[in-house]
């Protein structure tokens, strides 16, 4: 590998502000902090996620760097106002995602935003002349908690939501054309969203870990080698609803109780059977949803996740099958409503050699991982290299109001982001 021209420059002596990085981190996680709980609730597209965004781009701009939106929702912040990217002027892109799970943490997602953003200001104040421009971006609904189409904004960069065979729309029912609209997105214009497959030279995420293996192991920095692959199904169950004292048992169509059978099912396909390695119903929503009312309806999601793409398939069709006889069984209809897919990936090995160089210099103690969480860089892998940064999470906990990480592995994690990204864009192959 060769940094001759990064070295030549003097941008490895560049460094973050520490300072500007945390303070961001703390407001941006005061945009839909609930005080009850301590958690934020800032799911995609929401009023709140909305306000996070407008914080970023003021920020942005504020640091006289130029965010835009594109028409899937995603904040692409740039040094100026350029034309889009080619093969022959690619961009080192730095990003993940604003938008959380209901009552999660303030860091998944938002603190590689703030991380990326921290980066580019740092090299574009420092006015060293670079080969390939740094790029931050804000992927937009990636945990597609509100709008069950979780990965939308990386999906649509890497070219596969360019046409949708359906109108989305929320949990609710509310349509996402109009949520989308009011982010500056355009549900009409979503192929203009897709990047050239060569015009991205490296996407580089930094992340929480969200699990226990580097705090157990003591290590600062994660350098992750492959992310998990993922199936979540939405489902929906059409019963009948009816007072829960006058209709006899043998009467009925319950989507509730065909709702608990769904959620043994996935716990067995994943736990006894271990046709994959996870499987979780995260999320279920009877109708009416009251004591003395048979439900009539019930809206579930179910994610299926396994590192072996086949494995995940077996558990999605033994899935599949055992809805159809819960159904029979049940007397209800179960209808899969909306389904995402992100195959396991494997990060770039030079990408990989970049951020254990760069933690090396630091003299922070690194190790490989992989990632059970899945991440935008699992599609941005359709179009480019990409590499992940791990740093430690306090408890190993993630998705909740206690995730956490020290404020000294937040800062280490933006440097060894910084000096990869720089490294990335001085590498004169890639
Ligand atoms: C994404 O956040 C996931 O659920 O892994
Ligand atoms: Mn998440
Ligand atoms: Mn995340």
């Amino acid at each position: 590998m060769s940094h001759t021209l990064v070295e030549r420059t003097g941008a490895l002596a560049l460094d973050i502000d520490a300072q500007r990085l945390l303070r961001r981190v703390e407001e941006l996680g005061r945009i839909g902090a609930d005080p009850a709980t301590g958690g934020v609730t800032r799911t995609g597209f929401s009023p709140a996620d909305r306000e996070a965004r407008a914080y970023l781009m003021d920020e942005a701009r504020t640091a006289g760097l130029f965010p835009a939106v594109d028409a899937a929702g995603n904040i692409v912040v740039r040094q100026r106002h350029t034309r889009r990217p080619t093969a022959d002027r690619q961009v080192v892109m730095m990003g993940s995602h604003l938008d959380t799970v209901v009552d999660g943490g303030r860091l998944d997602g938002a603190y590689g935003v703030i991380a990326a953003l921290e980066v580019l200001q740092t090299v574009v104040e420092s006015g060293i002349a670079l080969p390939r421009e740094p790029v931050a971006i804000a992927f937009a609904n990636e945990e597609g908690a509100l709008f069950p189409q979780p990965f939308w904004g990386s999906m649509a960069v890497a070219g596969r939501i360019a046409e949708l065979p359906r109108e989305p729309c929320d949990h609710q029912g509310r349509p996402l054309r109009e949520a989308l609209r009011l982010a500056g997105g355009d549900l009409d214009a979503l192929g203009s969203a897709s990047w050239p497959r060569q015009s991205v030279a490296a996407y580089l995420e930094l992340h929480v870990e969200q699990g226990p293996v580097l705090e157990r192991s003591g290590s600062r920095i994660g350098v992750v080698e492959a992310i998990t692959g993922r199936i979540v199904l939405t489902l929906e169950i059409r019963g009948a609803a009816g007072h829960s004292g006058t209709t006899p048992m043998e009467a009925r169509s319950d989507a509730l109780a065909a709702a608990a059978r769904v959620v043994l099912a996935a716990e067995h396909i994943a736990g006894r059977r271990k046709l994959c390695r996870v499987a979780t119903v995260g999320r279920l929503a009877p109708h009416p949803n009251t004591p003395n009312t048979i439900a009539g309806t019930v809206r579930m999601t179910v994610d299926l996740r396994d590192t072996d793409v086949w494995r995940a398939g077996d558990a999605e069709e033994a899935l599949r099958t055992m809805l159809c006889d819960i159904a029979e069984a049940t007397g209800t209809e179960i209808e899969v409503v909306a389904e995402t897919r992100s195959d396991p990936v494997s990060t770039d090995r030079r990408l990989r050699a970049a951020i254990a160089g760069s933690a090396e210099e630091l003299g922070l103690l690194h190790e490989e991982l992989p990632s059970g969480a899945g991440h935008d860089a699992q599609f941005m892998a359709d179009i480019a290299p990409i590499g992940m940064i791990f740093v430690p999470s306090i408890g190993g906990v993630s998705h909740v109001p206690e995730e956490n990480t020290a404020p000294e592995d937040l800062v280490a994690g933006a440097r060894v982001l910084l000096r990869s990204a720089l490294r990335t864009i001085g590498l004169e192959e890639l």
